[in-house]
């Protein structure tokens, strides 16, 4: 008797509730579960697996078409370089890898809008074509560009000749949303995403998907072990060290910039290609009616005076 109790109670616990969310699309079914104790959800195709990200809103409850239409308006014009690659329906597809892990289902809806603007707003400064007098102005010209125009090299480091060997005749140039660079980046994404990259780099510039997939994994995924991602020092999932206070580095968006562009954006006062990221955050949030306060004060925003988590060695030879 009271065995079987036992094993009642156990069902319980495991007892799989179906709701329909109540406030988004009325077909959409959220499965909730307890964990051991912690409730974890799974909402379909977007938010797969049973995770407690997934009990949150996902990205297309908050970010639909239109504003990804907003934020990207002059794509395809004429004189855009990548006319009809990039849509809304490849970043929500190359996201739905990454909610389960927390891309964009983290800390409630505020928090969600801001990553989901902050992630955006590094592709559309790397790959904007947009100037001071465009056309729009400088920030609506994100996703312009697909790949690098006219890359000076081949991107081939020998270095990595065991672990990420170049292709023959395979050129590593820019390519993607957040664009990638070096064989042993395209190996080390590949890895990732199970996609022979370093055998045929240039499926980046063929799939849209891909390429979003690419530049979520770079924000998601820490440049060397036992450092923060940008995801985290963003959501604020990242306790500095006394090292990363010494150094400046606080969590907020001007650390994802530390993250990932290293000393050729931070560390260097008030420059251009800082100011141009810092830009099109805000821009975004405009758009997609999140007050530019939310996103904190100059010091979060900023990584002017923060010493980069991995120097560059090449800096002082070119
Ligand atoms: C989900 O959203 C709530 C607020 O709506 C937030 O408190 C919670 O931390 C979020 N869950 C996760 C796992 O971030
Ligand atoms: C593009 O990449 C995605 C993700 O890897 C894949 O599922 C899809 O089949 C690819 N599309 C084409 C046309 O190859
Ligand atoms: C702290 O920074 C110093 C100097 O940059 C470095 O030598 C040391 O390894 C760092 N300590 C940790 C725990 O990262």
């Amino acid at each position: 008797m009271e065995m079987s109790n036992r094993r009642f109670g156990f069902a319980i616990s495991m007892i799989i509730v179906a709701i329909v969310a109540a406030n988004a699309d009325s077909s959409k079914e959220i499965i909730v579960k307890t964990v051991k104790g912690k409730k974890v959800c799974d909402q379909g195709w977007e938010c797969k697996g049973f995770s407690i990200y997934c009990c949150n809103q996902t990205i297309s409850d908050f970010f639909q078409t239109y504003q990804f239409e907003n934020l990207f308006s002059k794509r395809n014009t004429p004189v855009a370089h990548a006319v009809g690659f990039w849509d809304y329906q490849s970043f929500i597809t190359a996201a739905a890898i990454y909610q389960p892990l927390g891309f964009g289902t983290t800390g409630g809806k505020l928090m969600q809008m801001k990553e989901v603007a902050a992630f955006l707003a590094h592709v559309g400064a790397k790959t904007s074509c947009g100037y001071d007098v465009a056309t729009g102005g400088p920030y609506a010209w994100g996703l312009c560009y697909n790949r690098e125009m006219s890359p000076s090299q081949s991107y081939c480091d020998d270095y990595y000749k065991f672990d990420y060997p170049c292709a023959p005749g395979a050129e590593y140039y820019g390519r993607g949303a957040i664009p990638i660079y070096w064989n042993y980046n395209y190996g080390a994404v590949g890895e990732a995403l199970k996609e022979d990259l370093l055998n045929h780099p240039e499926y980046i510039e063929q799939n849209a998907t891909l390429a979003f997939q690419a530049a979520i994994w770079r924000w998601m995924t820490p440049i060397k072990k036992g450092q923060p991602t940008a995801h985290e020092v963003f959501v604020g999932d990242w306790k500095p060290t006394k090292n990363d206070t010494l150094s400046k580095r606080v969590p907020g968006f001007g650390t994802t910039m530390n993250i990932l562009y290293g000393d050729s954006v931070c560390g260097q006062g008030d420059i251009d290609p800082m100011n141009v990221i810092i830009s099109h955050y805000h821009a975004y949030l405009d758009l997609m009616g999140v007050r530019r306060e939310e996103a904190g004060p100059h010091e979060v925003l900023t990584c002017a005076e923060q010493k980069p988590f991995n120097p560059s060695n090449t800096k002082s030879s070119s």
